[in-house]
């Protein structure tokens, strides 16, 4: 008996990591939250929607993804609110990684190379 009640407890302790985790479209495993279904709409037909879930980053890393597949990938132009929506629901739900390393410098921000290589004179 302790030892079922002590399992229990155990259990009651775990439990709440994914009663927390956000709810997800069985379909496709979209988050869902404001917006998911706009994507849903305009990010499957050519790719799983894995492809967009394991991506993560900034508006503007969304941003510049759309634009890359616009101009070469034949993904259409979105009107200007549905676009927003897109944008909004991806850099939520989807954003930059606590964890991850921030985006490198520009290079005019950096330091010059003391270990830059220089042809030897000698
Ligand atoms: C018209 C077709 C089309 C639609 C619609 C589309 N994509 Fe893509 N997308 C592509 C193609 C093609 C690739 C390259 C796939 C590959 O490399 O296998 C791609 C790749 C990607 C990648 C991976 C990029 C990488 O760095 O590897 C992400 C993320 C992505 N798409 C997100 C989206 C999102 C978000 C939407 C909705 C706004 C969307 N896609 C809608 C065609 C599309």
């Amino acid at each position: 008996m302790k030892t079922l009640l002590l399992a229990g407890l155990m259990l009651a302790l775990l439990m709440p990591l994914p009663v927390m985790a956000a709810e997800k479209d069985p379909d496709t495993g979209f988050i869902i939250a404001d917006g998911w279904e706009v994507v849903r709409n305009n990010c499957t037909a050519c790719h799983s929607a894995s492809i967009v879930t394991q991506n993560s980053g900034s508006r503007n890393y969304w941003l510049g993804l759309i634009r890359w597949m616009q101009a070469t990938q034949n993904l259409w132009q979105f009107d200007a609110a549905t676009e927003e929506t897109i944008l909004d629901y991806l850099s939520t739900q989807y954003g930059t990684k606590k964890g991850a390393r921030r985006e490198p410098l520009p290079r005019e921000l950096m330091p010059e190379n003391p270990y830059k290589m220089e042809a030897k004179s000698s």
